[in-house]
C-alpha cells in the first residue's frame, strides 16, 4: 500500500507497506525511533502511547496495535518530536524531571506522550487519561503532580502546525490507496458506497476499524492477514445522528465520542464507557467492532440490547435492519454475510431508565467478566416492561427473559425482587474461567438486580468502597 502521514513535522510517503505492520515495529526497526516503547504489545500497557491528529481531533494510540496504513492523511508525534532544539523539552517533560516522575524510565516516554496529548487538548481528568499507562516503580503520585504542574503551560507551536496538515487527496474526497483491484492487499476505502463495493468484491477480505482486536491477532497469534480493508477513511461511518426519535451510531464511531454523546441521554453508559480499557484503547475501538466481532464480553452489546437497539448492516446496495439481539446467534457465530458490513447501531430514543454494571477484577483498564444492563419501567408502582441483558453470563450477549418475565405486570417491590432472582438459573449457565467462576457470575448478577432496585430507591452505592 502507499501511504502519506507527517512524522514529528516531516512528511512521510512510502510506497509498497505490508497492510499489518505496526506503527511500533516500523518506529523501532525501520526509522530507529526507539523512544517508543514495547511493554506488552497488546494495548494494555501504554508504553508505545503516540499522539497522532487529524480531523477528528487529538489522540493519544498505542503504537503496538496501530497499523501503518491507518495513519495515512495524519499527523504522527512520537517521544522524539514533542520537544524540539529551539524550544527546549516540552512543559510535561520538564514537569517528569522537576516532579521525579520517572525512576527506571521504561513507561516514561508513554505517560509523555499520554500527558503531551492531553496537555494539547486543556484535559485536566489526569486519573483517566494515565489509566492506560503502567508504571510499575516510581508511582502514579509524582507522574500525576507533573501533570498537573504542567497545565498552565503554553501549548507548543507544533501542536497547530499537525493539526494543519490534511493531505489535499483526502480533502477532495479521492480513493487514496484504495486498491480495489486484485491483486488487493489493502484498501483504504473513503466512504460506506466504496467500502460497500470493495468488500462485495473481496469478501475474504479482513476488515479493519480500530485493531484493538485485529491488531492482537497479528501480534499475539502472528496471523498473516490478506487482503485487509481499513476502514478508518469512511467519515459517513463516523456520524452521530441523535433525532427526536431515534439515537444512530456511525460503525467507526469510538468509544470516546460515543461516550461523550451519551453522556447527557443515559449516564450509566457513559460511565461504562469510561471504564472500557484506557484513553487510548477507546480512541481507537469503534462500536461497530464491539458488536460485530461477536465478543460474549463485549461491553456494548449488552446496553444497547438493553435499550433496544437494531442493528443496520449492508451488503453492496443491499441493507437489512434486525433487533441487535438477534445478531448473536451463537458462540462465535453471528448472522452476518460473506461482504457484509454494520454500517450503523440506533435506538429509539427513550427517558433514562438505563443501569450499566460492570464487575470486573481492576476498577479502570479491565474486560468485564459481567456486565449487566438494566432497562425497567414502572408504572403506577407496577413493572409495566422489562429488558435486561448481560454480557459474561453465556456464549454470546444474552437477554435474561426469564428474569424480565418474572418481574413483568409485577409489583416494583423488594418481594419481586427476591421472587425474581432464581430465573438467573433458567436464563444462564455460565462457564468458569480466569476472569471468575461461574457461582461468582451468577451471584454477581443477582447483585446487581438488586442493587438496580436499591439505586431506584435512592439509596446510593459505590463499588469503590469496601465494607462489611
Ligand atoms: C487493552 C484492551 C482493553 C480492552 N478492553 C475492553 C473493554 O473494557 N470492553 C470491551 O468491550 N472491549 C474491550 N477490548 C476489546 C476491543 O476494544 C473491542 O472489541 C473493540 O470494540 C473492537 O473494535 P475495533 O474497532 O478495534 O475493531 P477491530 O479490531 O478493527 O475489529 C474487530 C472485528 O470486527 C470486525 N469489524 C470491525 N468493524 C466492522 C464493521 N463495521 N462491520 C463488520 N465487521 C467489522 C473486524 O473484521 C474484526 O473481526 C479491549 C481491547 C484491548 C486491546
Ligand atoms: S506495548 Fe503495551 S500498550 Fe503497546
Ligand atoms: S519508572 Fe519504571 S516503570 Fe515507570
Amino acid at each position: 500500500m502507499d501511504i502519506t502521514f507527517l512524522l514529528n513535522g516531516e512528511t512521510v510517503a512510502l510506497t509498497g507497506v505490508s497492510p499489518t505492520t505496526t506503527l511500533l515495529d516500523w518506529l523501532r526497526e525501520d526509522r530507529g525511533l526507539t523512544g517508543t516503547k514495547e511493554g506488552c504489545n497488546e494495548g494494555d500497557c501504554g508504553a508505545c502511547t503516540v499522539m497522532v491528529t487529524d480531523a477528528d481531533g487529538i489522540r493519544a494510540l498505542n503504537a503496538c496495535i496501530l497499523f501503518l496504513p491507518q495513519l495515512h492523511g495524519k499527523a504522527l508525534r512520537t517521544v522524539e518530536g514533542v520537544g524540539t532544539a529551539d524550544d527546549g523539552l516540552h512543559p510535561v517533560q520538564q514537569a517528569m524531571i522537576d516532579h521525579h516522575g520517572s525512576q527506571c524510565g521504561f513507561c516514561t516516554p508513554g505517560f509523555v506522550m499520554s500527558m503531551v496529548a492531553a496537555h494539547a487538548c486543556g484535559a485536566t481528568d489526569h486519573d483517566t487519561r494515565l489509566a492506560g499507562n503502567l508504571c510499575r516503580c516510581t508511582g502514579y503520585a509524582p507522574i500525576i503532580r507533573a501533570a498537573r504542574a504542567a497545565e498552565p503551560a503554553p501549548v507548543p507551536g507544533w501542536v497547530d502546525r499537525d493539526r494543519s496538515f490534511l493531505l489535499p487527496e483526502i480533502s477532495r474526497g479521492e480513493g487514496a490507496a484504495r486498491g480495489a483491484e486484485p491483486p488487493c492487499h489493502g484498501a483504504l476505502p473513503r466512504s460506506a458506497d466504496d467500502l460497500a463495493e470493495i468488500y462485495a468484491a473481496h469478501p475474504d477480505a479482513t476488515l479493519v476499524a480500530g485493531a484493538t482486536d485485529v491488531g492482537l491477532w497479528v501480534t499475539k497469534q502472528l496471523h498473516d492477514l490478506d487482503p485487509v480493508i481499513f476502514l478508518g477513511g469512511c467519515d459517513d461511518l463516523k456520524r452521530i445522528d441523535i433525532t427526536a426519535d431515534r439515537v444512530r451510531f456511525g460503525a467507526m464511531v469510538d468509544m470516546n465520542r460515543m461516550g461523550a454523546a451519551l453522556a447527557g441521554l443515559h449516564p450509566s453508559y457513559a460511565e461504562m464507557i469510561r471504564r472500557y480499557a484506557s484513553v487510548q484503547v477507546r480512541h481507537a475501538a469503534t462500536v461497530g467492532g464491539n458488536i460485530a466481532n461477536g465478543s460474549p464480553i463485549g461491553d456494548n452489546p449488552p446496553a444497547l440490547i438493553a435499550l433496544g437497539a437494531s442493528l443496520h448492516l449492508r451488503r453492496g446496495d443491499a441493507r437489512r435492519d434486525l433487533p441487535l439481539e438477534d445478531y448473536f446467534l451463537d458462540y462465535g457465530k453471528q448472522d452476518r454475510q460473506p461482504g457484509e458490513f454494520v454500517e450503523a447501531v440506533s435506538f429509539p430514543r427513550q427517558p433514562d431508565r438505563l443501569k450499566c454494571y460492570k464487575l470486573s477484577k481492576r476498577f479502570d483498564q479491565d474486560i468485564s467478566a459481567v456486565c449487566g444492563c438494566f432497562c425497567i419501567a414502572v408504572e403506577d408502582g407496577t413493572v409495566r416492561e422489562a429488558r435486561i441483558a448481560f454480557g459474561g453470563m453465556a456464549g454470546i450477549p444474552k437477554r435474561a427473559t426469564a428474569v424480565e418475565a418474572a418481574l413483568r405486570g409485577r409489583p416494583w417491590g423488594a418481594d419481586t425482587i427476591a421472587a425474581a432472582l432464581p430465573a438467573f438459573g433458567a436464563d444462564f449457565t455460565p462457564l468458569s474461567d480466569m476472569r471468575a467462576s461461574a457461582a461468582y457470575r451468577l451471584d454477581g448478577a443477582r447483585a446487581m438486580l438488586e442493587r438496580y432496585f436499591a439505586e431506584d430507591r435512592g439509596e446510593t452505592t459505590n463499588v469503590l468502597e469496601v465494607g462489611s
